[in-house]
This record gives structure tokens, C-alpha cells and sequence, in this order.
């Protein structure tokens, strides 16, 4: 595995690639690495001839309220599990070499990052999208693989790819959790032993409400509410969000008809999770 720090150093690796034949994958990430992020790579290497996996805490997408300091880092640990896992170039940019100072050019996806985790985090898929603008001008991929954990990410990215004409396949890939449900995030590591034992009922609230929708509810609004009551019987989980939303627009839907976005954002303590489950498609 080549460790890359320099934008230049990756272009060349990329056109070198590219006039070889040989297609890139590319797995975006902020480091603090788990095995859903590792199931990208595998994914990545099943599609591709070489996989390029970035680690990279973006200042971007953090509000100044937010915890771009406090986010977890460790690269030696990250290097072993990338090499484990498989990954041709492990990009590890120095600061500078994605934001180039002076900077004037953002990427926006109107609407799509208005909505769910646009609403409480202002300017944080500005922030994504852009950077993963700059990472697929550096690392020049013809595929991209992102988790549907993050719902949201996913859809802009796949829109901006579309939008900018990128030729990159955008791919989505299913929630990776733990055996207790809870979806696996970097993120997890702010628990506490007791908001660890609660964070489950994030999932088996999205999955009550699949289970309803299953047997026939098609009442959006009341599949929202049974995953609010669920959620807000744990006394250490405060809501932020509960929605039912169009898959494709994200807009708020009434009922459930074809694939429908069930998310939700929980703050415990410290900690903000998301998670999500697609109705009318298939369970992840
Ligand atoms: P990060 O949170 O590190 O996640 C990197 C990728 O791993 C994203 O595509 C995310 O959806 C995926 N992922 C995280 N947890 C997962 C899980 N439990 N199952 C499946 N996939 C999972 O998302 C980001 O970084 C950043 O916003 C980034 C795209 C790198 C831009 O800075």
C-alpha cells in the first residue's frame, strides 16, 4: 500500500492508473476507521483494479459549534486497517493540499441540503460536497463508494455527480451495525457506557416503524410519531429530527408510496447519531 500526502503526488499516481486501464475506486473518509467503512473498501475492490481510500477531517463541514477538534484521529491505526483491508493508495493529505488557501469556489446542491441534517448543521453539506468536489478532482475516480448510513451525503453526492457532468459511478452500500443494532460511526466512540446501551433504540425504532409499514400503514405521519415514541421513552436520547421523506427529492411525504426515507438524527449527551431506513426497498 502507497501512502500519499501530496495532491500532485495522487494526480499523477491517478493519470498513470487511468492511461493503464485501470479503473479507481474511491472511498472518502474521515478516518477513526470501522468495519463500515472497510465494507466500502471491499465493495470498492470487487469493482475496480485499484481501491484509493482518503482520510481526511474536512474543517468544512463542522460548524464553529461542532467537534472538528474533538473528532477522532489516529492514523497509525487507520494505515493498519487500510492495508489489512486491501486499499492500493491510502491519501492522507497534509493540511493545504485540499483547501488551497484562498479558495473561492463551493459546491451547493440546492434543496437536497436544506433538509434533515441541513436544517440543524448550516452550511455542513456545503462543506461535503465541496470537499468531495476537490477529492475527485485530486484522485480522478471512475467510482465512488458511499454508505447509505448517511443517507443525505449520498443523494448530494449522486446529484452533484450528475449535475457536473463527472462520469464518476456514485455507489451506495448498506448500513454496517453492530450485533445490537446500532449502526457503526465514528462517532460512537463519544458514548458513555449508558448512552452506548441506549443508542440501539434508534434502529429498533426505525425497525418497529418498517414493521408497520409492512403490514400495511401507509399514514406517514404515523409512522413517524411510533418511531418518536419509541425514540423519546429513553430518557438519555433527545430527538432532533424524525422524518418520512421522498427517497429521490427528500421533500416530506404524506403517506408511503414507493421508497420512502425514514430518518432520524438523536443527540445523546455528547453524541449525535443518525440513522435511517428505506421503506418500500430494501432493509439495510
Ligand atoms: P465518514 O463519516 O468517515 O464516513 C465515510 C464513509 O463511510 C461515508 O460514505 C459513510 O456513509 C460511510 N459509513 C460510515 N458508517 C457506516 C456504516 N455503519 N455502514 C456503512 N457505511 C458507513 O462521511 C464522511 O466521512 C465525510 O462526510 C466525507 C464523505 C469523507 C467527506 O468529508
Amino acid at each position: 500500500m502507497r501512502i500519499v500526502t501530496s495532491s500532485r503526488v495522487m494526480k499523477e499516481r491517478a493519470e498513470a492508473a487511468r492511461s493503464a486501464g485501470r479503473r479507481i475506486g474511491f472511498v472518502p473518509t474521515m478516518g477513526a476507521l470501522h468495519a463500515g467503512h472497510l465494507s466500502l473498501v471491499e465493495r470498492a475492490r470487487a469493482g475496480c483494479d485499484e481501491v484509493v481510500l482518503s482520510v481526511y477531517v474536512n474543517p468544512l463541514q463542522f460548524g464553529p459549534r461542532e467537534d472538528y477538534a474533538a473528532y477522532p484521529r489516529d492514523l497509525a491505526k487507520d494505515t493498519a486497517l487500510a492495508r489489512e483491508a486491501g486499499v492500493s493508495v491510502l491519501l492522507a493529505p497534509a493540511e493545504g493540499e485540499i483547501h488551497l488557501s484562498g479558495s473561492r469556489t463551493f459546491v451547493e446542491v440546492t434543496g437536497l441540503q436544506d433538509t434533515l441534517c441541513g436544517r440543524s448543521r448550516p452550511g455542513h453539506f456545503r462543506g461535503v460536497a465541496t470537499v468531495v468536489a476537490r477529492l475527485f478532482a485530486i484522485v480522478r475516480p471512475h467510482a465512488a463508494y458511499f454508505g447509505e448510513k448517511d443517507a443525505q451525503q449520498l443523494r448530494i453526492i449522486r446529484r452533484m455527480a450528475q449535475d457536473l457532468h463527472l462520469d464518476i459511478e456514485i455507489v451506495g452500500c448498506p448500513i454496517v451495525r453492530d450485533a445490537d443494532g446500532l449502526a457503526l460511526s465514528s462517532r460512537n466512540a463519544y458514548l458513555g457506557e449508558a448512552e452506548r446501551r441506549a443508542a440501539p433504540v434508534l434502529h429498533r425504532a426505525l425497525r418497529a416503524a418498517a414493521d408497520r409499514a409492512a403490514a400495511g400503514e401507509t399514514d406517514a405521519a404515523c409512522l413517524v410519531d411510533l418511531v418518536r415514541e419509541k425514540i423519546s421513552a429513553e430518557p438519555l436520547a433527545r430527538i432532533d429530527y424524525v422524518e418520512a421523506v421522498d427517497d429521490d427529492t427528500l421533500e416530506p411525504v404524506a403517506s408511503v408510496r414507493g421508497r420512502v426515507l425514514l430518518a432520524v438524527a438523536v443527540h445523546f449527551r455528547g453524541a449525535r447519531l443518525i440513522d435511517n431506513i428505506v421503506l418500500g426497498g430494501p432493509a439495510s
